[in-house]
């Protein structure tokens, strides 16, 4: 059973009154333990699908199904059981935290919420800090306290305490420093090994999906245009344009120019 599937995913958005396909009838899969990532230039319509997948827009039409179940027009109680088996992280994980709420606070609600005992909740929230190695009392701190790289460990405990099986990653960390980039990058492969994660990853760095992804979709103006495993895609692309991205970042001919993807927004 494929951990995500997804098949013929629309949605059409107006703009200046002219309607348009952001996602234009996509398809692909994820198996269990699968990295998947979600490559192409700004604009092609990566974060249309990643919210689609996580619920927060509805598709336009198309399915979605999530281990096994479809969960494309779920509502009320089983929508928030789907929920409980992904979870999502984005590019500033500061934005997505209550700045006036403790860290802990805020990941034991996940769990609180979900009906978990306080108590129980509590001795949990530090188990997660243990798993993405940030000290315990960073539950007492608030997000202004911890440094952006922190933050974002903080925000995978948070995203990991209903233990999902799948993670979406929207350019979780191209608000970092190389260095601390790296560090997150080895915490997200350890987490999948350990867990059995799968994650759908949305990166504009080529050469971090080569080194993190097992599979790679690459969509162009909302359209799934060569999609396959990371080493067939990226090592011996078939499509003019996933060369043209693939040569943006590791260049032929460093004295030639090209056309550069847009920096995310
Ligand atoms: N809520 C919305 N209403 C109207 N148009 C939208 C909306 N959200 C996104 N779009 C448009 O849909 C297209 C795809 O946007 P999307 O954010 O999915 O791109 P992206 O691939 O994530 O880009 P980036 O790499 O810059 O994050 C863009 O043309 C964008 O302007
Ligand atoms: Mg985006």
């Amino acid at each position: 059973m494929y951990v995500l599937e997804i098949e013929n995913l629309t949605k059409e958005f107006s703009k200046n009154g002219r309607k348009f396909k952001a996602v234009d009838d996509v398809s692909f899969t994820i198996d269990a333990g699968e990295c998947c990532g979600l490559v192409g230039e700004s604009g092609s319509g990566k974060s249309t699908i990643a919210k689609m997948v996580a619920r927060l827009l509805p598709p336009t039409s198309g399915t979605i199904k999530l281990l096994g179940e479809e969960i494309t027009y779920l509502q009320g109680k089983r929508l928030r059981q789907a929920y409980q088996k992904m979870a999502m992280v984005f590019q500033m994980p500061k934005d997505s935290f209550n700045p006036r709420r403790k860290l802990g606070s805020s990941i034991q609600e996940v769990m609180t919420n979900a009906g978990i005992h306080r108590a129980d909740a509590k001795k949990r929230t530090l188990e997660l800090l243990d798993l993405v190695e940030l000290k315990r009392e960073y539950a007492d701190r608030f997000p202004h306290q911890i440094s952006g790289g922190e933050c974002q460990r903080a925000a995978l405990a948070r995203a990991l305490a209903g233990n999902p099986q799948l993670l979406i990653c929207d350019e979780a960390t191209s608000a970092l420093d190389v260095s601390v980039q790296a560090q997150i990058v080895a915490l997200l492969k350890r987490l999948q090994q350990e867990l059995g994660l799968s994650y759908l990853m949305i990166c504009h760095d080529l050469a971090l999906v080569k080194n993190l992804c097992d599979t790679v979709v690459v969509i162009q103006g909302g359209q799934l245009v060569e999609t396959g495993t990371a080493d067939a895609v990226i090592g011996n692309p078939k499509q003019a344009y996933t060369k043209l991205l693939l040569e943006s970042v590791f260049p032929v001919d460093p004295t030639e120019t090209w056309v550069l993807p847009e920096y995310p927004r």
